[in-house]
């Protein structure tokens, strides 16, 4: 059996997440959601008093932790998290972390090891540029900023449900994306031979066919030996 490495990448609201489930279920493989454990280091900088600049502290930390993902629970140091990371100052917060070079390191080194030996829907900014390069599958996911904020505003998990202006959202992830498209090191960008897909106007049924046959077409290209 073909035990494949796909990398779903995009800037936030463009339905990574809900894709990357799905298909993990689909394929029987592991999710692994990257953007989950930036949150999380940044959640335990935090309670530790860390400052977010302190990046050896944070590397360190990075390094030490335990991260769990297992049925959509986020964990840090076994700290069910999964609520808690997905708050506005917690997208600010981790959007800084991700923009240091060691704390990076660290983790994507540690996404290799989980990735290794394929059987993994991964997701995040960089994996099909940096973590995964030669993974099987690519795809880059995207959407309008005004639908990337309206799901934003739709998602109770994000916004604990609490009310949130579509308006304010979508410059607060402008704001963001500003943050990860032009940070120094690994900024989101697509990978050459990513498959671009605008999800605008597709539900999330439409986007996981799509990815879906993508993914058979290259099970099927692998098993006659492509
Ligand atoms: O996908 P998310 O919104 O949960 O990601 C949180 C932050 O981490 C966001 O600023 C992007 C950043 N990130 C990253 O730099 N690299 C990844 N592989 C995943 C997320």
């Amino acid at each position: 059996m073909t035990r494949l490495i796909i990398a779903i990448d995009g800037p936030s609201g463009a339905g990574k997440g809900t894709l990357a489930r799905r298909l993990a279920q689909a394929l029987g493989c592991r999710h692994v959601d990257t953007g989950a454990m930036y949150r999380a280091v940044a959640w335990k900088a935090l309670q530790e008093g860390l400052t977010l600049d302190n990046e050896p502290a944070l590397a360190l930390l990075a390094d030490r932790a335990v991260f769990g993902q297992e049925a959509g629970n986020i964990t840090i140091d076994g700290h069910d998290v999964s609520r808690a990371i997905r708050t506005p100052e917690m997208d600010q917060s981790a959007a800084r972390v991700a923009r240091l070079a060691a704390v990076r390191a660290v983790l994507v080194a540690r996404q290799r090891a989980m990735g290794q030996g394929g059987g993994v829907v991964m997701e995040g900014r960089d994996i099909g540029t940096v973590v995964f390069p030669g993974a099987d599958v690519k795809v880059y996911l995207d959407a309008s900023a005004e639908e990337r904020a309206r799901r934003r505003a739709a998602d109770d998990a994000h916004t604990g449900g609490r009310q949130a202006g579509v308006d304010r959202l979508r410059s607060q992830m402008a704001a963001r994306d500003e943050s990860d498209t032009t940070r120094a090191v690994a900024p989101l960008q697509m990978a050459a031979d990513a498959v671009y897909l605008d999800t605008t106007r597709l539900d999330a049924e439409q986007v996981f066919e799509r990815v879906l046959r993508l993914v058979e077409e290259r099970k099927r290209a692998s098993s006659s030996g492509d």
